[in-house]
């Protein structure tokens, strides 16, 4: 069995709502999943129309914010807690 990331906590600060972001997926996916629609085109971290703003974030590695994210290439890994403006 491999080793496999905890799931990424994410709040949406707009909508009030949280959503678990498991292992396998993409912050992207996980929202799409639960119904939240988030524009997006190349799905590969390119474009830049999955960007939103992360208003704050816990991880294991320091980062600042608010900075902007983009959410086709953001999984579980380094980050555990995020709060997206959403
Ligand atoms: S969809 Fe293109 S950067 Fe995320």
């Amino acid at each position: 069995m491999t080793h496999q990331s905890p799931p990424l906590v994410v709040e949406l600060h707009r909508s009030g709502r949280t959503v678990l972001v498991p292992p396998a997926l993409t912050v992207l996916e996980a929202l799409e999943n639960v119904g939240v629609a988030v524009d997006s085109m190349c799905r590969a971290g390119i474009c830049g129309t999955c960007e939103t703003v992360a208003l704050s974030g816990t991880g294991t590695r320091p980062d600042h914010y608010p900075r902007p994210l983009r959410l086709c290439t953001t999984a579980p890994g380094t980050l555990t807690h995020l709060v997206l403006d959403l």
